[in-house]
């Protein structure tokens, strides 16, 4: 008998039919903030908020910064669902359960999903404050076989063995870079691969070395999971990673990453990554 339980499509289904039959509008977007970019939501006009308690069947978040709710409403003219927090491998729950909201999102009808992350700068050319526009992830919890596919597939959801060439939209990526022009930013804007560890500890030094070689360029505790199950049922995937905090390669620099300032850089960045997430969306909507 198969060791995993997998979520099965009548669960997604009753999470999706519960969250549509509370809403006003049918989201077509889908946006995951990430740490101390909650505010993102803040330009969602007629919002309607769900607290994730309020969901039956739906994960709730436990790390500070994350607020735990869903905001529903318009954003640059498009009907957006936006998910204040988001479920982390570390807190506890198993991939499946951290990326249950990206298929709840498929079966409401959304179809794109736009994803925010803190991450560390692991490329030593990237700067605090920088966006990284991801153009592809190394997913090392994924490496033995810690998926969020893992178990047994159901093909309503998506295929069993789903390519994960052009998992980040490059259209959307080519479009970022215009819009990064417009906002007079393309010096900030950087296009990279996004790793995916488990935390909750930040990086050893010789972890980071290794990432480096790698050609890692950002280090981070979320957003492969989520962007594999997005991948596998079929949904378009603009993400990008605020850097936070430059990881440490060096043994003489003593650098220590904390959450504090991952928070704080986040909050500093907030209507900048905003501004960006809003353009993409108004780009979208101009289709
Ligand atoms: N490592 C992992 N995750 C992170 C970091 C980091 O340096 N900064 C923000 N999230």
């Amino acid at each position: 008998k198969c060791e995993d339980k997998t979520i099965t499509y009548e669960a997604v289904k009753a999470i999706a039919d519960n969250i549509l039959s509370r809403i006003k509008v049918k989201p077509v977007i889908g946006i995951i903030c990430g740490s101390g970019l909650g505010s993102l939501t803040e330009a969602i006009t007629n919002a309607q908020n769900i607290d994730y308690k309020d969901i039956p069947g739906f994960p709730v978040s436990t790390v500070p910064g994350h607020a735990g709710r869903l905001v529903i409403g318009m954003l640059e003219g498009l009907p957006v669902l936006a998910m204040q927090g988001r479920f982390h491998y570390y807190e506890g729950y198993p991939l499946v359960k951290c990326s249950l909201p990206v298929r709840v999102m498929k079966v409401m009808g959304i179809e794109y999903l736009m994803v925010t992350n803190a991450a560390g700068g692991i490329n030593p050319t990237y700067k605090v404050g920088d966006i990284m526009l991801i153009r592809d992830h190394i997913n090392f919890v994924g490496f033995s076989g810690n998926s969020p596919l893992r178990g047994p597939n159901d093909d309503r959801l998506g295929p069993r063995f789903p390519p994960m060439t052009d998992a980040y939209n490059p259209a959307l990526i080519t479009r970022a870079l215009s819009v990064a022009k417009e906002m007079g930013i393309p010096d900030v804007v950087k296009v990279g691969t996004y790793c995916f560890l488990g935390g909750p500890n930040y990086e050893t030094i010789a972890e980071c070395k290794m990432l480096h070689t790698c050609g890692v360029d950002a280090v981070g505790m979320s957003t492969a999971h989520e962007v594999v199950v997005a991948q596998h049922c079929g949904l378009k995937v603009f993400a990008f990673s605020l850097i936070t905090n430059k990881s440490s390669l060096d043994y003489e620099k003593k650098e220590y990453a904390n959450h504090a300032e991952v928070v704080a850089v986040g909050k500093s960045r907030e209507s900048t990554c905003r501004e960006l997430m809003c353009r993409m969306i108004k780009s979208i909507a101009a289709e």
